[in-house]
């Protein structure tokens, strides 16, 4: 259709990149491309944090699960939500700062466009990523190594590196399962999640050469059994986030 719209559907993670290392050139346009996201009422209110220490981005790949890809990506930024700033910004100004779970929300989201930015940005230039979400397992300690402020947390990181293996594209929901018109649909997901169970069977079988038989439903069922990261909202609180 046209060249973005074709990166955006070619979009897999990668998970093995080769030593080669980011130029400060492709950096700085990746960088550049994260700020210019699209940010609620321009708070801009998250940080990056880009990880080139090795020591650094060893301990942070240990905690986020002893990721290979992590340790040798090209470029490793945690994007963190950041209500710090705004914060200190509202205090200069002689006012009380005020915080709720509608801030943490923005700060949320606009870590998150500018990490999808900065995604697209190095997948233009032919270079691979993968968020990382498991720094969250450990996000206590994650924090006390990046020496985040109160009000700052680490939102997932982003591996970014010249890529060293092919995935193919991992099938996503039907369309029917996910977009609704004018009002949601409840009676369509039921055969929108069979539909889907079907392709995704398929995909880890061919994936795995036949080892694995799962599919969609059943591996969302494992996640969802109990508990993820429970631990999350006492961090949140104890980093001075309010969630009222
Ligand atoms: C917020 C977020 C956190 C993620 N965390 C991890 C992670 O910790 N480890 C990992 O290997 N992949 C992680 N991923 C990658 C997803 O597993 C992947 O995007 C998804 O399975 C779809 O596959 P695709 O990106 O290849 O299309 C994460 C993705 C997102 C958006």
């Amino acid at each position: 259709m046209n060249p973005v719209i074709d990166l955006l559907k070619s979009h897999r993670s990668i998970r093995k990149f080769t030593a080669r290392a980011l130029s400060p050139e492709q950096i700085d346009a990746i960088v550049t491309s994260a700020q210019a996201a699209s940010t609620s009422s321009n708070v801009q209110a998250y940080s990056i944090i880009a990880v080139t220490e090795p020591d650094i981005k060893s301990e942070v790949a240990r905690l986020a699960g002893s990721l290979a890809y992590v340790e040798q990506s090209g470029l490793f930024l945690v994007f963190c939500a950041d209500l710090h700033r705004i914060r200190t910004a509202t205090e200069q100004q002689g006012e009380m700062f005020h915080q709720n779970a509608e801030s943490f929300i923005v700060a949320t989201v606009d870590a998150a466009l500018a990490a999808q930015n900065a995604a697209i940005a190095a997948e233009s230039m032919g270079l691979g990523v993968c968020y990382i979400g498991s720094i969250r397992n450990e996000i206590e300690h994650v924090s006390r190594l990046l020496k985040l402020p109160e009000l700052v947390y680490p939102v997932f990181g982003l591996t970014i590196g010249v890529p060293d293996q092919e995935p193919s594209f991992r099938p996503r929901l039907p369309k029917q399962a996910v977009v609704h018109q004018n009002a949601y649909q409840p009676d369509r997901i039921e055969a929108g999640i069979e539909a889907y169970d079907e392709v995704m069977h398929e995909y880890y079988k061919v994936r795995t050469n036949g080892k694995t038989l799962t599919n969609w439903s059943s591996g969302i069922a494992d996640k969802y059994r109990k508990p993820v990261r429970g631990h999350m909202r006492s961090f949140l609180e104890a980093q001075g986030f309010r969630l009222d």
